[in-house]
């Protein structure tokens, strides 16, 4: 069988060097006219990413990597740092979901929190092929995402297992409370929320843990190819930048031990996986307070260029 590492995209050294002049030289361009070319583009993914920044659509245009329509699209689905990571990403996230599916003592269902889940393509797929019985409840605010999820599980039969649940990911600690999990992931979705709102997630995420095989996969984000400058001024994406070291610092203030880190090719996301601290070591619980719905890449402050 083909080893996890050799299904990863790794570009060679030159490559790295070109996408980090380029990524450097694109942030020193005005937003506007970059927004005027993207605007003009006739790429799926580049309009998706206009219409709903951070979406799940655009990270579904990602991962299925169509034929390109033209040399834009080919550079958006296969030159961008963000897209080539995207899948790494994916493909490191499910080979965890696998080990913790084949890990975990086949004597009772595994159950599996996915929070910020898109359609949850990647843990359908999961399910769909191995033979223990795993349960699925998928958080996310999107309804088109949570629509499309139902369909995809329809189409798999798996009606029974994979829940969805259209809900702020902060809802979740209320909704699930006095449940426990043996796998919550948090994908694609922490790099959009401050240290203060992940610190009180993973905070409350603690009690919704197994407490003696449960685990937390979560991601950091470095910016190793320039590409926040762009995504905040011409999407008004802020994506906050967390190293191993740093996520693995929250962690630990929230409750957690690290037990392993991998990282994508070109060091973009950190992935973490982590256990939570024994019950008499723990922090005391941070009370939850009342806050606004968090919605990634739905910040207040957008940029008007014209
Ligand atoms: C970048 S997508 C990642 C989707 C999927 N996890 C993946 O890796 O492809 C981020 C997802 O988080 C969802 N999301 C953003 N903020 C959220 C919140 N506060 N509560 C629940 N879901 C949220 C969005 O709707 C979107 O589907």
């Amino acid at each position: 069988m083909e080893a996890l590492s050799d299904r990863l995209e790794s570009p060679p050294w030159p490559r790295r060097q070109f996408m980090k002049c380029f990524g450097w030289l694109r942030s020193q361009l005005p937003a506007n006219f970059l927004l005027a070319r993207m605007r003009k583009a006739n790429s799926p993914l580049i309009q998706e990413f206009l219409r709903a920044p951070g979406g799940w659509r655009a990270m579904e245009i990602i991962y299925e990597r169509k034929q390109p329509r033209n040399l834009v699209d080919w550079y958006a689905l296969n030159g961008l740092p963000l897209s080539i990571e995207a899948r790494n990403r994916r493909r490191l996230i499910k080979a965890a979901y696998e080990n913790a599916v084949s890990q975990t003592p086949a004597d009772r269902p595994l159950r599996i929190l996915s929070l910020g889940s898109g359609p949850a393509v990647e843990i359908i797929e999961v399910v769909s092929e191995c033979s223990r019985v795993v349960t699925v409840d998928a958080v996310d605010l999107d309804a088109e995402a949570i629509s499309h999820g139902r369909d995809l599980v329809e189409r798999a039969g798996l009606e029974g297992q994979v829940q969805f649940h259209e809900l702020d990911v902060r809802d979740c600690l209320t909704q699930f409370s006095g449940e426990q999990f043996d796998l919550v992931s948090i994908v694609g979705l922490a790099e959009y929320l401050d240290d203060e709102e992940l610190t009180e997630l993973l905070t409350g995420l603690t009690d919704l843990i197994e407490p003696h095989a449960g685990q937390l996969l979560i991601h950091g984000y470095q910016d190793t190819c320039s590409s926040a400058v762009t995504m905040r001024r011409v999407f008004n994406l802020h994506m906050r930048q967390r190293s191993g070291r740093q996520l693995s610092r929250l962690l630990s203030q929230s409750g957690f031990d690290v037990t392993d880190q991998q990282n994508t090719p070109l060091g973009v996301y950190p992935l973490l996986t982590a256990r939570p601290t024994a019950a008499e070591e723990s922090h005391a619980a941070i009370t939850p307070r009342e806050t606004v719905p968090l919605q990634a890449g739905k910040q207040r402050d957008r940029v008007t260029l014209e």
